[in-house]
């Protein structure tokens, strides 16, 4: 029997993401084929227009799972009641950025939208934040929703997960279903860690299975941590279709939860692990129960991998610092 519906309230609507992202949501891959979807788009005014075109293509596929769509240009009104937020409104960089550098043009946009969310979101509110910096974002949405739990508050790193999926599964000649417990620490920018100390393919060590320590430090990991600008360079935009399935991977495997033995990769509030400082917004390797992200305990952390979150995780701190110097906290 069908669940009662499910509000979704996706932001930057009339996006390249949003427009790659709305119909898995509506077509019930997000939530799973029992779940209707009560689906709220939020765009800026100028933006309306294009996100009711967006709506008519949604009413033209005739999903059994979507049970509405309503679109706002008011933050308080798309948040109340929601589910699940899905915060993508966001300029992206262009070439030659960092994602750092958005941080004055959009940090402004999750001050309000965290504040809209604790005002009217429901108990079991998740949020998933995807606009750049997200981590950063992400932080700054959950400083504006004291009575929301802050765990609740995640920014999205699974699209660096998949990327080093697949750059292993490439190397190794191994199905990508035969890769696990791969791990993106620290921040979704240059300096995140890819992590393959701890990742199997196929039941095997993968540094065993590649056994080029070289490989790994000159090639996996810069080719995962710089991919979003070797993607802008190639198509002259930033990912859109693989960043909406990532998300919806986010979310459905918080829904869901992760499959045993297994783990993978989301920006969650640090509660010391790992020895980043608590309520940083960082990556972890994580595991779901499909309730909570719980942070993988008890990995070793070798000196090079020391030396590698540390890195990342200053950013943090940094991006921190120049958010509350911008009044954003
Ligand atoms: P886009 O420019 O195509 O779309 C952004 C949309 O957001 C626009 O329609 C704009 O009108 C809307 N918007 C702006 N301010 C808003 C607000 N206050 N409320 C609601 N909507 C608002 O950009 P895109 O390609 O869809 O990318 C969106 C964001 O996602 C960018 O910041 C990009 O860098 C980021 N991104 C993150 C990841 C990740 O892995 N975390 C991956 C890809 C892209
Ligand atoms: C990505 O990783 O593709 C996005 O964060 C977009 C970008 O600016 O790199």
């Amino acid at each position: 029997m069908a669940s009662s519906p499910v509000t979704v309230t996706v932001t930057g609507a009339a996006g390249q993401i949003g427009y790659a992202l709305l119909f898995r949501i509506a077509s019930g891959q997000l939530l799973g084929a029992d779940t209707p979807v009560r689906l709220r788009l939020l765009e800026i005014p100028q933006a309306v227009k294009a996100a009711e075109g967006t709506a008519m293509e949604l009413d033209d596929c005739a999903f059994s799972t979507l049970d509405s769509v309503e679109i706002y240009d008011d933050a308080t009104a798309a948040f109340d009641g929601v589910n699940v937020a899905l915060l993508v409104g966001a300029r992206p960089r262009t070439a030659g950025m960092e994602r750092g550098d958005l941080l004055s043009a959009n940090g402004g946009i999750f001050k309000p939208q965290g504040a809209a969310i604790n005002a009217g979101a429901a108990d079991d509110v998740r949020v998933l934040v995807v606009g750049n910096p997200a981590n950063t974002n992400a932080f700054i949405a959950a400083s504006h929703a004291p009575d929301v739990p802050r765990e609740r508050f995640t920014a999205m790193t699974r699209l660096d997960h998949n990327r080093a999926v697949s750059q292993l599964a490439t190397k190794t000649g191994a199905k990508v279903a035969d890769i696990a417990r791969l791990t993106i620490w620290g921040n979704h920018s240059a300096t995140q860690y890819p992590d393959l100390s701890h990742a199997t393919v196929a039941g095997r060590p993968a540094l065993e299975v590649v056994g080029d320590d070289a490989w790994v430090r000159e090639t996996f990991i810069p080719t995962v941590a710089k991919r979003g600008a070797a993607i802008i360079e190639a198509r002259g935009a930033s990912s859109a279709a693989s960043a909406a399935n990532a998300a919806i991977d986010h979310v459905y495997s918080w829904v869901h939860g992760t499959p045993e033995g297994d783990w993978t990769s989301a920006g969650i509030v640090s509660d010391g692990s790992y020895g980043v400082p608590e309520g940083l917004i960082s990556s972890f390797p994580v595991t779901s129960d499909g309730g909570q992200w719980t942070i993988v305990q008890g990995l070793d952390v070798d000196e090079f991998s020391r030396g590698r979150i540390d890195a990342s995780v200053a950013e943090l701190v940094e991006e921190r610092d120049a958010v509350q110097a911008l009044g954003l906290l």
